[in-house]
Formats: structure tokens, sequence, C-alpha cells
């Protein structure tokens, strides 16, 4: 089994279940230290406690800066430190345009957009003083195209690409990487439909939560040194047609 983040802490945000925790087990499997922070403490708590010492578990509402300086602070007094951070946490709704409020937008965009500006703010410092580090945000192929009924889900991953590039250009100076994930439909309780005959991916199916994690962990890792302020698309080739 590969170790490439032995000695290295990681946040992931929505850790507690589906791809979130998919990524938090990867990582700790490849010897790195993860925080998990949700709003879902049981499961939260339920995936640290599986993993052991290495793995803990602190409550994180990502719209809330005061919970993101508790959660670095968790890292660097349990761990030593921080070298990663996942912009995993999301939330999803399908409503159409004309439906829709400016409260509902705001919403999506409170979790989706204001949270990894957030995390992303709140890292900058004990990562600097690592040196260096890498953040990954997981956008969505929603991020790149749009759905009916997508509006406030698809801006909020549109723009997180945008924040994507300008937190790469600024932050390159410190040795911090800042890549996205744009996942197509993955089988977890997000996905809009279980079924997989009906996905429109080249690969015909779902994604299992293992393999966008897998992708996640590796811009995350040393293995993608050179890879800085792009977008990986991890969709079984839906864009294909
Ligand atoms: N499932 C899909 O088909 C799909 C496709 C493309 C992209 N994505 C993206 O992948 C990521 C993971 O999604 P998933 O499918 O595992 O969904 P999920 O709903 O299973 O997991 C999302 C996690 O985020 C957490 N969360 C929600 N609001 C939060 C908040 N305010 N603070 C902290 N945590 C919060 C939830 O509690 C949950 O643990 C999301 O960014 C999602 O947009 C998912």
């Amino acid at each position: 089994m590969p170790n490439r983040f032995e000695a290295k802490v990681a946040i992931v945000t929505g850790g507690a279940r589906g791809q979130g925790e998919q990524i938090v087990r990867t990582l700790a499997r490849e010897g790195c230290s993860v925080v998990i922070g949700d709003v879902l403490d049981d499961q939260g708590k339920a995936v640290a406690d599986d993993l052991g010492a290495s793995v803990v578990y602190t409550r994180l509402d990502v719209t809330d800066p005061t919970d993101w300086a508790q959660a670095v602070a968790v890292a660097t007094s349990t761990f030593g430190g921080l070298d990663v951070l996942v912009n995993n946490a999301a939330i999803y709704r399908r409503q159409l345009l004309e439906d829709e409020t400016v409260a509902d937008l705001d919403k999506i965009l409170a979790v989706n957009l204001h949270g990894p500006f957030l995390g992303i703010q709140a890292v900058i410092p004990a990562m600097r003083a690592r040196c260096g580090g890498a953040i990954v945000n997981v956008s969505s192929l929603a991020g790149t195209t749009s759905y009916p009924a997508h509006g406030s889900y698809s801006m909020s991953k549109w723009a997180l690409r945008g924040l994507t590039r300008t937190a790469a250009i600024e932050l390159a100076p410190s040795n911090i990487r800042v890549n996205a994930v744009l996942p197509g439909n993955i089988r977890t309780d997000m996905s809009p439909t279980t079924g997989s005959a009906d996905t429109p991916t080249g690969l015909k199916r779902q994604a299992d939560p293992q393999e966008t994690a897998n992708t996640v962990v590796f811009l995350a890792s040393d293995d993608a040194s050179f890879v800085n302020g792009t977008d990986v698309i991890a969709d079984g080739g839906s864009l294909l047609g």
C-alpha cells in the first residue's frame, strides 16, 4: 500500500459520509492524520472511531469562520500542523430558476462557495508554517455544464472553479497548490439518481465514491506536485456525448 501521506495532516469537510468519507478513509490508509469536519456529528464520530487515533472528528459548519478557526486549531494541536485541505462539503437541491428565491440561492452559495472560501482563508497560515500544502476543491460536472433545475448548485460549482484559479495564483508563491475535481454522478445520498442504466456517462454507470475520492487524493498528494490551478474531470466520459 502506498504511504504518500506519511507525516501529513489533512482537513476533509463533509467527511462524515459519501465521497468525503472515502477521501478520509483513503488518506488514512496512506498514512495521513485527518480531521473530519462536518455537521453530522454522530456519523463523523463513527468514521473517526473506526479509523483510530490518526483520525478525529470536529464539528465544522463550513459557513462559520469560528468553526474553521477551531478545525485548524484541532489539526495543529492534535497532529502538529496542516498540509492538506479538501473542500468536499456541499448541499444540493433541484429547483427550476423560475421557482427559486434569492434566499434559496444564498443557502446553496453559503455552503458550496463561501465554505471553501472561508476554508482557504483559514488554512493559509498553517500551510505557510509547513512551507507549502495542497487544497482540493470538489466542484462538479455542473461546474462546467448544467442541467435542468440545477441553477443555484451549478452557479456555486462554476464559481468554485474561479475561486480555485485565484487561490492557485495567489498561493503559488507559498508553495500551496490549489486544484478542483469535477465529478460526474456518484452513488451517494446526494446523487439525483440511484440507478445506473439511466446515467448518460460514457461508462454508462454512476461512480463508486471511492473512484472519485481517488482523484481527489491524487491531487492532494505529492504525485500531483506539478498540477496546479486546474480542473480534473472524473465523470466516466459523459462529456464525450
Ligand atoms: N453525488 C454526486 O453525484 C456528485 C456529483 C458531482 C459532485 N459532487 C460533489 O461531491 C461532494 C460530496 O458529495 P456527496 O455526493 O458525498 O454528498 P453527501 O450529501 O453524501 O455528502 C455531503 C457532506 O457534506 C456535509 N455538509 C453539508 N453541509 C455542510 C456544512 N454546512 N458544513 C459542513 N459539512 C456539511 C454533509 O453533512 C455530508 O456529510 C460535494 O461537493 C458534491 O457537490 C457530488
